[in-house]
């Protein structure tokens, strides 16, 4: 296993553990809905939100401890906006993980639920959750970022834009903000939790991590949409060819498989360049430059 690897697994099993303790706690565990919950969080993925929440508070020399709520609560909101992206309302999709989504498996009134009470799982963790090491005012931050990356100004608008441009020919401009909106928004969240946690000492970084955190974002989709065209269902866990049967405006669409791919490249290399300072200064970037070339070469 590459280093790489080994740190996805670690951060993987500890806010795997994490959130597992989370649902566990709830009155009605045995329940449908929570029944739900914990198979669109815990059954499958990669946990990259996770993993950017602790690599960057590892790399801001903050304890592993103060980050595990903030970690677990940006997973919360990806996990419920996959569960909504797959209702047949939105992309209407029956695999998720290598799994029956949500709707398929629980019906979808229990699949909307399970969304809506993640989403507010997410705050309440994050507003309650022990954080040794931050200020209740950097807390208080915390939730205003996760909340306004996640909603009319972050991730659903970005869900809603994606929806109505379906079908339709959109400019490269146009295809941007989606992904800026409906994926970058929540990645960049996951830098900036962890940036805000670190307090005074990680303020001053946040527009060079925002910088990392913008290019790998959209180089996150771009690769997603390449991977729709490229990838196969086994590995992705997800039907291959699903924009394509949508109408769905994505990267490959509008500029060519291998023109999105130099896309990725690109955003690679912005990534790579965001963090030549933060080196300079004596950040220990390792980890964060592994992810971005991971981002854009990975098959999942
Ligand atoms: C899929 O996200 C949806 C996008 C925002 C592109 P991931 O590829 O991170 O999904 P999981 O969590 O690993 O399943
Ligand atoms: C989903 O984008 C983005 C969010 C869930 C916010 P996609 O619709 O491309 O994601 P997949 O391909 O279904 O995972
Ligand atoms: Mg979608
Ligand atoms: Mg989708
Ligand atoms: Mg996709």
């Amino acid at each position: 296993m590459s280093d790489l690897e080994q740190q996805f697994t670690a951060f993987r099993q500890r806010s795997d553990q994490v959130l597992l303790g989370y649902i566990a706690e709830l009155p009605l565990n045995q329940s449908e809905m929570v029944a739900a919950m914990r198979h669109s969080v815990l059954q499958g993925g990669k946990r990259l939100r996770p993993f950017l929440v602790y690599a960057t508070g590892q790399m801001l020399r903050l304890e592993l401890n103060s980050l595990d709520a903030a970690a677990a609560a940006v997973e919360c909101i990806h996990a419920y906006s996959l569960i909504h992206d797959d209702l047949p309302a939105m992309d209407d999709d029956d695999l998720r993980r290598g799994q029956p989504t949500c709707h398929i498996k629980f019906g979808e009134a229990n699949a909307i639920l399970a969304g809506d009470a993640l989403q507010t799982l997410a705050f309440s963790i994050l507003a309650d959750a022990p954080m040794p090491d931050v200020t209740m005012r950097d807390r208080l931050a915390m939730l205003s970022e996760l909340a306004s990356a996640s909603g009319a100004a972050g991730m659903c608008a970005g869900q809603a834009l994606d929806l109505q441009a379906e079908g339709q020919q959109i400019d490269l401009t146009a295809l941007e903000q989606i992904h800026r909106y409906k994926t970058g928004a929540l990645i960049r969240t996951a830098v900036r939790l962890a940036v805000l946690a670190a307090g005074e000492s990680g303020r001053h970084l946040m527009p060079q991590l925002d910088h990392y955190a913008d290019a790998i974002g959209l180089a996150f989709q771009v690769q997603d949409d390449i991977l729709d065209v490229i990838g196969e269902t086994e590995k992705l866990g997800k039907r291959q060819g699903a924009d394509q049967q949508l109408g769905k405006n994505t990267y490959p669409a509008l500029l060519g498989l291998q023109q999105a791919q130099q896309k990725a490249q690109a955003l690679q290399q912005q990534a790579l360049a965001s963090l030549q300072p933060l080196t300079a200064q004596g950040y220990d970037t390792a980890v964060l430059r592994a992810l971005a070339s991971f981002i854009v070469e990975r098959d999942r």
